[in-house]
């Protein structure tokens, strides 16, 4: 087992062991939920699932996999949509769903969930809605979610402020790695980074999913501050992505942008080549 592998394992074993109630717990929460059979049914899926007619249609059984897969999509467009340094979102428990064909279109995802904003630790139940267009990858899936942005109510307006103004006038630019570290630590000052780049990280989630993904932000392997430019914080960071499905490690450079006024804007995002045998935990079947 090379350096690698053992680096990857202690992530996973890292944020899955978090011994702080941070993103980094919650964002697993989903995984650790799910019973050992939905795996299996995972596995069924998996390898039946490019025939239409054995997709899980109707009501779903909200703990295994194909209602918890099209339910993350709603954490990761909330991110994208709503996230901060100071406000994150996580799935934290499907309660319903249901799955239907859209005539030759693709299908659609009928959910009540309840979300999480994990930094103020408020959930909310809400109803969301996802289509997943048939046909070209190229196409997103679709999401609509109410009246989840209750949890917006929290002002994170001054703390956001705070931050910028201290990272845009500072002579040093910002740089880290490996957020959160194997023990699943993340530095108090570093956590609003670490929720930075889960938001940026979001992009990429929701670009790259299907039903049968299950995405999840692992790590943060290096942030680096690049020089302000039009009043917006610069960030060039490379994360490592888990997807749960296939137990694979994926790694993404990433370029973003963010200020309290602007958000988050993704500039670039390239996912990098890996190699199978030093990325897949060795646990895996
Ligand atoms: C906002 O979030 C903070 C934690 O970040 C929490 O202490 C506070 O109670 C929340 N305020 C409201 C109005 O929910
Ligand atoms: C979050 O709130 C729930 C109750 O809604 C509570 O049980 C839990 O301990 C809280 N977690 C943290 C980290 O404060
Ligand atoms: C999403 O992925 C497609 C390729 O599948 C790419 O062309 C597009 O730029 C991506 N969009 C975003 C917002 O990343
Ligand atoms: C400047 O940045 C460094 C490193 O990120 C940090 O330790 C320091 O507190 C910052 N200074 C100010 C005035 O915020
Ligand atoms: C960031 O981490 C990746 C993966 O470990 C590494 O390949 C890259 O060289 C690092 N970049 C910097 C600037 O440290």
């Amino acid at each position: 087992m090379g350096f690698r592998s053992i680096f990857v394992l202690a992530v996973l074993m890292g944020v899955r062991g978090s011994p702080t109630p941070g993103a980094a717990s919650a964002d697993v929460a989903a995984h650790s939920k799910m019973t050992p059979e939905t795996a299996e049914e995972t596995g069924q899926n998996l390898v039946l699932g490019v025939e239409d007619n054995v997709m899980a249609t109707g009501e779903l059984k909200p703990n295994h996999y194909p209602a918890q897969r099209a339910a993350k999509v709603v954490q990761h467009y909330l991110n994208t949509r709503y996230g901060s340094p100071y406000r994150l979102f996580g799935l934290q428990r499907v309660h319903s769903g249901n799955a239907e064909d859209v005539a030759d279109s693709g299908r659609k995802y009928q959910l009540e969930i309840s979300v999480q904003e994990i930094i103020s630790n408020m959930t909310q139940k809400c109803s969301a809605e996802v289509f997943f267009p048939r046909g070209e990858k190229s196409l997103l899936a679709q999401v609509k979610a109410s009246p989840c942005e209750e949890l917006l109510n929290n002002d994170t307006k001054a703390q956001e402020e705070a931050l910028y103004q201290q990272y845009k006038n500072n002579q040093s630019l910002l740089s880290a790695q490996y957020l959160p570290d194997s023990y699943g630590h993340i530095e108090p000052d570093m956590k609003p980074f670490w929720h930075l780049a889960i938001v940026a990280s979001s992009s990429i989630m929701l670009n790259e999913s299907t039903q049968d993904t299950l995405y999840n932000m692992a790590q943060v392997a290096n942030i680096t501050q690049l020089a302000t430019e039009n009043e917006q914080l610069k960030f060039q960071c490379h994360v490592l992505l888990h997807e749960l499905v296939s137990q694979e490690i994926l790694h993404w450079k990433l370029l973003f942008t963010w200020s309290p006024a602007g958000g988050v804007n993704v500039l670039e995002m390239e996912q990098l080549p890996h190699c199978h045998d030093c990325e897949k935990p060795p646990t895996t079947n």
